[in-house]
């Protein structure tokens, strides 16, 4: 092979290249709240508005947007795995980018953020899964993760003909975990028949994962089922908080639930963030994209599929929160963000304190959503963080963590 191959200029010794990971996964970091990006893969991101300012999901912005992230230090991008838009003016999530091929892209021009995949399970065979994971973990040296989304939208699933059984969905995801992970631990091939699974043989995948037993795992279940399911198989669960004061009986509810599985998980929720530098700003900017450029259309096209597939949260105990402080003093349903999204809305004091306060109830992290990433996030970067950091939520950036 000639000097000139770029796989010999490398590292300059072909054939001896190290898959030791150069760094941990940043989401076991020391940082007490984590912070990730969450749906810039889509348009819309998480705006239900009609607003032009509106996040349009271009490629190249997607790049720019996440090349700052990862300087950052913020922990993870979070892709939404989507197939269908929610129709209406903005058809929001209309166009989306299929997480797995994203992640290996994005895991290529970044250097320190994890990068995860969504994956719906019933769409996807634990072996693909297992191939495509361990191909971006070594890709990232050790930064992949996978999320876990066992389905709730029939209409989504239409485009691939497949049925989501709602009462049995998330006991096909435990087995295309079992499986998934026991392939990527590597050891002897194994055959499968299972209860969803049945005729899998010489289940084996080589190369196995940079980060050992395998990469982490995220799920987003709010129904009992889901919970449970988070509870065996995952290390980071998303629940749904519109106000702080429903945290402490949704973590008594999880730590139930982990302690019937003798684990411990990370409980993290989702966020949208409207940063400006005074309040004032922020809530002028808040009022128009969420209230006078609502998304009417789509926002009802999403209350009636939420509950088409999978009625209601299946019997917990507790409702999955939709309204939030702007819901109610407005009287309007879905202001802001995304449905169950919990609003910062305000100034850079606001924001940081805020998220004091949600750290301070025992959520380890949030996901982060603007109407326009790329804008917005050198502001939040720049102010917010170096607050958080005074705050004892974050280390400050340029330490080792
Ligand atoms: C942070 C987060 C990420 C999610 N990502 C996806 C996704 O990419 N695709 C999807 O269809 N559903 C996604 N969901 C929906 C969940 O998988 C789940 O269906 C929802 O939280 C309701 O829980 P349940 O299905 O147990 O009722 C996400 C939810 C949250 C909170």
């Amino acid at each position: 092979m000639s000097a000139t191959n770029p796989l010999a200029a490398a590292d300059g010794k072909m054939g001896a290249v190290s898959y030791t990971p150069r760094m941990t996964n940043p989401l076991f970091n020391a940082n007490r709240f984590k912070l990730g990006i969450f749906s810039a893969n889509c348009d819309g991101g998480l705006t239900m508005s009609l607003a032009p300012e509106r996040w349009q999901a271009n490629w190249d912005d997607i790049v720019a947007m996440t090349k700052i992230a990862d300087e950052s230090g913020l922990e993870f991008i979070l892709p939404v795995a989507k197939w269908r838009g929610y129709q209406g003016k903005a058809n929001i999530y209309g166009k989306s980018f299929e997480t797995l091929t994203h992640g290996a892209a994005l895991g290529a021009i970044t250097k320190q953020i994890a990068i995860f995949s969504t994956v719906h399970v019933p769409l996807v065979t634990p072996a693909f899964g297992a191939k495509a994971i361990a191909t971006i973990d070594h890709v990232t040296h050790g930064r992949a993760g996978l999320n876990i989304v066992c389905g709730w939208n029939q209409a989504e699933f239409d485009l691939h003909g497949v049925h989501i059984e709602p009462d049995t969905r998330y006991d096909h995801g435990l087995e295309w975990f079992q499986i998934w992970s026991r392939m990527l631990e590597g050891g002897p091939e194994f055959d499968w028949d299972g209860q969803f699974f049945k005729g899998l043989r010489n289940l084996h995948t080589s190369p196995v994962s940079v980060q050992r037993p395998r990469p982490p795992v995220m799920s987003a279940g709010f129904s009992p089922r889901g919970r449970d399911f988070a509870a065996r198989a995952a290390d980071v669960l998303f629940l749904n908080v519109t106000e702080l004061d429903q945290v402490p009986a949704l973590l008594a509810d999880v730590a139930q639930h982990m302690a019937r599985y003798h684990r411990s998980i990370r409980v993290f929720t989702m966020g949208h963030v409207v940063c400006r530098p005074t309040r004032q700003q922020a809530e002028e900017f808040f009022h128009y994209f969420a209230e006078e450029m609502a998304d009417e259309e789509g926002q009802a096209y999403y209350r009636r599929n939420r509950g088409a597939t999978v009625q209601g949260d299946g019997g917990a105990a507790i409702a999955r929160p939709f309204e939030n402080r702007f819901t109610r003093a407005t009287g309007r349903r879905y202001a802001g963000g995304y449905p169950g999204a919990y609003p910062f809305v305000g100034s850079p004091d606001d924001v940081a304190a805020e998220m004091a306060r949600m750290s301070a109830t025992g959520l380890a992290g949030c996901t982060v959503a603007f109407v326009d990433y790329l804008k917005e996030i050198p502001f939040f970067v720049d102010e917010v963080l170096p607050r958080l950091e005074r705050l004892g939520l974050r280390e400050p950036r340029g330490s080792s963590v």
